[in-house]
């Protein structure tokens, strides 16, 4: 039984760019600018920043050291890790197999309407400025049930191919080419916006902060952002952790994933706020506002259809590469717990997503009246995953790490068993993972849902 080696990421290089590959994603392109749009700007952004640098990049480290150590799913890890009496942990990782599923039931559908708007913007069926006829251009294709389906099916398909191949020839093979690629275009489509009568007022949303704005709700969403933008507190990170490579400095690989990712949203930002101000959007607009925004940005530019199709395309590249992580966790559960093999597994893991994902598909049409606590399916998912059972997650993983696991052997998985000398940072990641990270979880939890 001892034979069988597990598959893993092969290079450095290939560590890197699929794990960047798992942060960026439509968290970047579709909900940074439009939370960041619809909860004041600056301000939200200051708080998001604070939330990454104390809780998410040392639960990125500690979930990536768990996975590495066990080298196993994300239900299998704590019952290599934890002491035997205490394999009730291994509920981190059935919640993450949840926390899963309800994410990639929504995130298949904002991939869904990129795909359709690449095949729009050949067509140039998106090309206008008027923001009212392209809120109506969005609603229609959001409205159409059919349509919406056809969008989540196709993008589950295609993912669904791509997961069956494995770690190393699927993951790995597919962030090596597209991740490079997706940098270019956003620094063109940057300079592009940059260059637009009114740009100013689109950064000074971006960059000025207003402090009145920040509420105990505008916490927990960018506490929950962070946890949504890492991919963390679900064992994302864990499972990809479990195929790093043993001489892999992980604090240093997951501070590069978050300062590389961290780029791409404010890039992100810098294309889509001055474009806004530009053309008169509402900022607020929610999920929309990508949708609406960006063709405007390239219609009023030389060459514009060939720009957006560019841009759609490459948006749709950056969900392949997070939505493979996502369901990695649930077919690495599946195929190690089951002994399932890899394509069941897949197979399994891509009709249970149909199925929770078709409410949320048609959360604009036939499903928009069935409401729990006044959210539609597509906004509950949403809701649950990002602001509930992330964060959740991310407590604790962070209580397994900082109070059973223990400061010794953080220091000897973090050093490399003595290759590398970075025990004053692993410290300081001890200490934000032990103390600051769980205690300021838990209170922006339970203020943002209005618990004390
Ligand atoms: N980080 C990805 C994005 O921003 C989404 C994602 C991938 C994710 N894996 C995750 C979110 C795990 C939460 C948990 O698009």
């Amino acid at each position: 039984m001892t034979t069988s080696s597990r598959d893993g990421f092969s290079t450095a290089f290939g560590v890197l760019v699929a794990t960047l590959g798992s942060a960026v994603g439509l968290g970047n392109i579709w909900k940074f600018p439009s939370l960041t749009g619809a909860n004041g700007g600056a301000g939200f952004l200051l708080v998001y920043l604070i939330a990454t640098l104390l809780v998410g990049l040392p639960v990125m480290i500690a979930e990536t050291m768990l996975g590495r150590a066990a080298r196993a799913n994300a239900v299998s890890t704590f019952e290599r890790v934890a002491p035997a009496a205490q394999h009730g942990w291994k509920i981190i990782g059935w919640m993450g197999f949840l926390a899963a599923l309800l994410i990639l039931a929504f995130y298949s559908e904002v991939a869904g309407w990129v795909y359709a708007y690449i095949f729009k913007a050949i067509a140039g069926d998106i090309a206008t400025t008027d923001p009212q006829v392209a809120g109506a251009i969005f609603a229609g294709l959001v409205a159409d049930p059919l349509a919406s389906l056809f969008w989540q099916w196709l993008v589950l398909g295609i993912t669904g191919s791509i997961i069956m191949l494995g770690v190393a020839k699927g993951i790995e093979a597919v962030a090596r080419r597209l991740m490079p690629l997706l940098f270019i275009l956003l620094l063109i489509l940057c300079a592009r916006s940059l260059s637009l009568p009114g740009a100013a007022a689109g950064l000074a949303f971006l960059f000025s902060p207003d402090l009145a704005k920040i509420t105990p709700a505008v916490l927990l969403t960018a506490l929950g952002l962070a946890f949504f933008k890492l991919s963390i507190g679900m064992g994302c990170m864990l499972t990809y952790g479990s195929y790093f490579r043993a001489d892999q400095n992980i604090p240093l690989t997951a501070t590069r994933v978050m300062l590389a990712d961290l780029s791409v949203s404010l890039l992100a930002g810098i294309a889509i706020f001055p474009a806004v101000f530009a053309f008169g959007f509402e900022p607020a607009a929610g999920p929309s506002l990508v949708f609406m925004t960006i063709p405007a940005v390239f219609t009023a530019m030389p060459g514009g259809t060939l720009f957006m199709t560019i841009f759609f395309l490459l948006t749709a590249i950056a969900s392949v590469g997070a939505m493979l992580s996502l369901l990695e966790v649930p077919v690495a559960i599946l195929s190690e717990r089951y002994r399932l093999g890899r394509r069941r597994a897949s197979l399994y893991t891509i009709v249970l997503v149909a199925v929770l994902g078709m409410p949320a598909a048609l959360s604009s049409s036939l499903t928009a009246d069935l409401r729990l606590f006044g959210l539609n399916p597509f906004e509950l998912f949403d809701f649950l995953s990002s602001n509930l059972l992330l964060p959740l997650g991310g407590i604790l993983i962070c209580l397994f790490v900082g109070w059973v696991y223990g400061l010794p052997e953080t220091a000897r998985q973090l050093g490399n068993h003595g290759a590398l000398r970075n025990s004053w940072l692993v410290r300081a990641v001890f200490f934000l993972v032990r103390f600051v990270a769980p205690l300021s979880i838990a209170a922006v939890l339970l203020h943002g849902l209005k618990l004390f």
